[in-house]
């Protein structure tokens, strides 16, 4: 394929849909290869924007403002980032001609937890967590019953961990009932999940195009209030574990289609394997491929829209740790000692402009060429030396 310059006639020019510290690092790729990108957010000085060649701040719920931007840039490649995004404006710009990445579809189901988790259990007979959908309290005590306590209790359009609950038993149901209406995002209806006692869970990446489909090592990670806080790949599994993890990865991401990387969420027990959700995007767990792969999921995610080969080989084992501000400021500062620059370490500090009580401001990874317990607790150690 041919390679031209940002801001030229004959540029291939990459639009991303939200701008956040995942964003970012796709267009760092994207850039390496003489791409022209357009970070697209909500707010001034994102952490794609600053490294964009161009930048826009619009409402992204807004479907005028959406396709202004979109019918103004022609980009070639049109790539969401993130769940809060207005919909009709990605079905409206593929009628047009644009190529939405994955495609709109596939957004669309990724985003509600009803239509992906139907998609997968019903339509692709795979294998989930029991669940049942709720509109009315009244409802969500029955399936409440029905499924079992304890429950997991999620609007079914939210992420972080925003309005999800777990249910002990009946007595907790108000309560879950009121967080989850409470939370921002549609919670017109909620979903009751089965908890599943997993022994733990994976991200498996999945790169896809046209004509590959490829898999990085499972990435282990450790959820804290509804936000990753570690990760590790690769994760020691089973081979059967393994198999049928890579079988559901294949089946969800045929069914959803189109280019680019995906996060498969699985929960795993024994050697059962549970589909939990996906996202049509880089995965937050899956930082530590840029410290483990010849090509991190950043990078596959460029070379999969852009129809490129797909292969890559793996470095060794890594483990990332979440920094979380503790602070709400307007001018965020970031103190990391400087014995946590070690020969094996890799910092980012994303550089958002705002801080506020739990968001991600910074990761920590860490490298070793043979085991991923050793990364982690490296990692975790690092973690300590951070503070704002
Ligand atoms: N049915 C379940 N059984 C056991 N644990 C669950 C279940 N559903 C969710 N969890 C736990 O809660 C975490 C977050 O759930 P889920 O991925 O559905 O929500 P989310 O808001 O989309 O989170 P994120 O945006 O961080 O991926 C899971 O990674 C898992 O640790
Ligand atoms: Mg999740």
């Amino acid at each position: 394929m041919k390679f031209s310059a940002p801001l030229k006639s004959d540029s291939i020019k990459v639009m991303l849909l939200g701008s956040g510290e995942l964003g970012k690092e796709v267009i760092i790729e994207a850039q390496r290869l003489g791409i022209e990108t357009i970070a697209v957010d909500s707010y001034n000085n994102a952490p794609a924007q600053l490294v964009a060649s161009k930048s826009y701040t619009i409402n992204m719920k807004n479907k005028d403002e959406i396709l202004d931007v979109i019918r103004r840039e022609k980009p070639d490649f049109i790539l969401p980032e993130v769940e809060a995004i207005n919909i009709d404006a990605l079905f409206t710009a593929e009628e047009e001609g644009f190529h939405i990445i994955p495609n709109a579809d596939a957004v669309n189901k990724t985003m509600n937890r009803k239509n992906i988790r139907e998609f997968a259990a019903v339509d692709l007979n795979i294998p989930t967590s029991k669940y049942e959908f709720v509109s009315t309290y009244e409802a969500l005590e029955k399936s409440a019953n029905n499924i079992g306590f304890p429950c997991v209790i999620k609007p079914v359009m939210s992420s972080s961990g925003h309005g999800q609950s777990i249910a002990k038993s009946a007595e907790d149901l108000p309560n879950s009932w009121e967080l989850a209406k409470e939370a921002r995002g549609d919670a017109s209806e909620l979903i009751v999940e089965e908890f599943i006692k997993f022994d733990y869970e994976i991200t498996l990446l999945t790169a896809r195009n046209e004509n590959q489909t490829v898999f990085c090592e499972p990435i282990g990670h450790i959820q804290q209030d509804g936000d990753y806080i570690f990760s590790w790949q690769p994760m020691n599994m089973s081979e059967i574990a393994k198999e049928k993890s890579k079988q559901i990865a294949k089946k969800i991401t045929d069914g959803l289609g189109g280019r680019g990387i995906f996060g498969v969420e699985l929960f795993v027990k024994g050697d059962e394997v549970y589909f939990s959700e996906v996202s049509p995007r880089p995965h937050d767990t899956g930082m530590v491929t840029m410290i483990t792969q010849s090509q991190s999921e950043f990078a596959l995610h460029i070379r999969a829209v852009l129809g490129l080969p797909l292969n890559f080989i793996d470095y060794g084992a890594g483990a990332s740790a979440a920094y979380k501000a503790k602070n709400d400021t307007f001018n965020p500062l970031i103190n990391i000692k400087d014995e946590v620059f070690t020969d094996t370490s890799y910092i980012r500090v994303f550089g958002k402009p705002q801080s506020h009580e739990g968001r991600r401001m910074a990761v920590a990874l860490s490298f070793d060429k043979n085991s991923s317990e050793k990364a982690l607790e490296q990692a975790k150690k690092l973690i300590q030396n951070f503070s704002d």
